[in-house]
């Protein structure tokens, strides 16, 4: 009995362990070494045996991320080191003059490390012997909120670190542009409140009493110091970043060491060029001095250290006038209000539209035709309008009526019940096939290079096509008679759709743009089913029994299904010679129970193509390598896979043996294939 007690708490101890470690490896380095599905098994292992012996069970379990609601509020934390702020600059003149300052004070030269000023909010993290016990908001810096249960909730933050030490450390959590956009649309198609910008959403996320909500909000972390460091031990703010990478924490790897102020400037105007390319929001670029003995003898102000400044980048809001409230009707016959802006300068780049996400939305903000309003651009965040101006009316402003009708097809709109949005639920509607098209025509879908929105448009307006299967009878005396095309431009054009024929199944069914179907769910289905015709005939049933299939998307797939124009559109695909079928035409899937892992570039294929070969010809492809993977395809600039494989002892291919086993997988792969 006790035998059986001692050997489980040994098993927790070591699924602790390896939990905690994949969980960095995911979360912190974004660089998985198994897959989710194993993962998901570890846990589940895990949550069994603390199940039969609760009394193990410590905060820091990996399996303790989501705790209970906080009761009556959060209560307030008093930080033993205040969270101090820091003083802005905003030129680089502002720049040069911290930077005499720093020097002057010094009494030396100084060299300084520039990091991102992440748009998020500050926390300080606590932990004692190597485990989070505590964490905090900024609050004013003196006394902020314990919000410890929801931060457990954010992936990236370790509940357990590499060594034993105590210590309080300090980063910025924030939400990835991504998430932000797909919360706001998520909250738009309920009716609820949108956020006005990723800071708001991730405050408003941290500061949720039920910890389940946080957990459920996609939050991240930077960490970027240590609350009353001793620079006894560690001598520069460099070293100090590095020791808490190495104690397990996610550190930006944006961070530039500049000897100067003169790179400083440098590395700001690069940065002011290319904010907008990183996946999340930052507002500008923190300078510090890199030496803590400096720091320390230079010390703060009540407000903020003497050692450091956030250079700002310029303001991204600016005003635009409303010219007009268009109506715009999506692929599947949502209708949303789009202002039309006098082209204004935000963020680097032109803005000349902003969504106004539905009707709800535009009389909440009182946006009227003819206001001027104020417009954001949070880094690549759709812009959109903060507020309107009313003082700047002149009287000839129009308010906006969502029309009864859809502006292109006439046909009435429905509101469902429980919803914001409103629908055209004419299938038939140009507006719906001409965004259905284009979601046709694009990338991740048929790829059918030189058919952009613009030659769609061209097509649909000389009723030369009216749905994806006309693309398959254009003629070239058809595109030659149309303005902008030559010989050539045809040509080319039926090329590129002729070729679209052989796309794998994958691209087929995301490209029908069946709701809620994405190109993951598209590849699950395509691999699970085998055949458009298999597809066709499954119930909810078939559907939900794969793993990744929810109700929401089985429904969708079955409803789109039992409509006559859905299958008239399919069968014709079908007659025009569109591949149906996961399998290549030999029938044979030589590949098949083979799992692949592609790293690095390669010469002669994407990334895309490669992994649809492979699956083309029956393999598992996928991004992480674990004992479970067969083969490693390495390219050009492979990394930490490439010596994950290796050190797993898994055979890798270059490039040419992978060209050779996509051409000869028989031969190739009969004797290796017990790997
Ligand atoms: S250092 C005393 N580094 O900016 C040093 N702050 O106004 C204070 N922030 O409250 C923090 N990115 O929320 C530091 N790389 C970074 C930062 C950063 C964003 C925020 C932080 C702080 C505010 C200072």
């Amino acid at each position: 009995m006790d035998r059986t007690r001692d050997a489980e708490l040994q098993r927790i101890a070591e699924l602790r362990e390896q939990l905690h470690y994949h969980n960095y490896r995911y979360y912190v380095l974004d660089d998985p070494v198994i897959d989710d599905s194993e993962y998901d098994q570890l846990m589940q292992e895990l949550i069994r045996l603390e199940e039969k012996h609760p009394e193990t069970v410590t905060p820091d379990s990996p399996s303790q991320r989501v705790g209970h609601p906080v009761v009556g509020g959060f209560a307030q934390v008093e930080h033993r080191i205040p969270l101090l702020s820091l003083g802005n600059a905003f030129s680089k003149q502002d720049l040069e003059e911290f930077d005499e300052r720093v020097r002057r004070w010094a009494g030396q030269e100084v060299d300084y490390v520039c990091e991102l000023k992440f748009d998020g909010l500050a926390v300080s993290l606590t932990y004692e012997n190597g485990v989070f016990v505590q964490g905090a908001t900024r609050g004013d810096g003196q006394i902020g909120e314990d919000v410890t249960q929801n931060l457990r909730t954010v992936r990236s933050i370790p509940l357990k670190l590499a060594d034993p030490v105590s210590l309080e450390v300090r980063g910025e959590v924030f939400m990835p542009k991504r998430a932000y956009e797909i919360l706001n649309q998520e909250r738009a198609a309920r009716g609820e409140p949108l956020f006005a910008n990723p800071r708001n959403a991730a405050a408003g996320s941290l500061r949720q009493l039920d910890p389940k909500i946080t957990a459920s909000r996609w939050l991240d972390i930077y960490v970027y110091s240590i609350g009353g460091l001793n620079y006894d031990q560690i001598a520069t703010h460099l070293d100090c970043l590095n020791w808490l990478k190495r104690l397990g924490f996610k550190v930006s790897p944006y961070i530039k060491h500049c000897p100067s102020i003169a790179e400083v400037w440098e590395l700001v105007e690069v940065w002011t060029g290319k904010r907008d390319s990183l996946p999340f929001a930052i507002d500008g670029i923190v300078v510090k001095v890199n030496s803590l003995a400096v720091q320390a003898q230079l010390g703060a102000t009540a407000k903020s250290p003497r050692w450091a400044v956030a250079y700002k980048f310029p303001a991204d809001q600016a005003v635009a006038r409303v010219l007009d409230i268009e109506i715009n009707v999506g692929r599947t016959g949502v209708v949303t209000p789009l202002a039309i802006l006098t082209p204004t300068l935000i963020a680097g780049s032109t803005v000349s539209r902003a969504t106004l996400h539905n009707e709800d939305y535009v009389k909440a903000k009182d946006i009227r035709i003819g206001d001027y309003v104020v417009i954001q651009k949070a880094g690549d965040v759709i812009p959109e309008i903060v507020r309107s101006l009313p003082e700047r009316r002149s009287g000839s402003e129009r308010a906006f009526e969502m029309p009864q009708s859809c502006p292109a097809c006439s046909h009435p709109l429905k509101r469902e019940e429980g919803e914001a949005a409103v629908r055209c639920v004419n299938f038939e509607c140009p507006a719906q096939a001409y965004e259905r098209i284009i979601h046709f025509a694009s990338r991740d879908a048929m790829d059918i290079e030189g058919l952009g929105p613009a030659v769609i448009k061209q097509l649909l307006d000389n009723h030369l096509i009216e749905n994806p299967a006309d693309l398959y009878q254009l003629t070239f005396d058809q595109l030659i008679n149309l303005e902008r095309f030559g010989a050539k431009s045809a040509q080319n054009l039926l090329d590129a759709i002729a070729e679209s024929k052989k796309r794998p199944l994958a691209n087929l069914i995301f490209a029908l743009g069946i709701r809620h179907v994405g190109s993951e769910a598209a590849r699950e289905l395509a691999a699970h089913f085998g055949s458009m015709e298999n597809l066709r005939a499954a119930g909810m049933e078939e559907l939900t029994a794969i793993h990744t299939i929810g109700e929401k998307i089985a429904a969708s797939i079955v409803s789109y299904f039992s409509r006559g124009e859905n299958n008239r559109l399919v069968d014709r695909l079908a007659a025009l010679g569109v591949n149906m079928a996961e399998h290549r035409a030999e029938g044979t899937q030589p590949l098949a129970g083979l799992t692949f892992v592609l790293t690095g570039t390669l010469e002669q294929y994407t990334r895309q193509e490669a992994e649809s070969l492979l699956r083309g010809l029956g393999a598992h492809v996928t991004g992480s390598v674990s004992r479970n993977t067969n083969y490693v395809v390495a390219g050009e600039k492979a990394g930490s896979k490439l010596a994950k494989a290796q050190q797993l002892g898994i055979t890798i291919l270059n490039e040419q043996q992978f060209i050779e086993i996509i051409r000869q997988p028989k031969q190739e792969m009969e004797h290796d294939s017990g790997n």
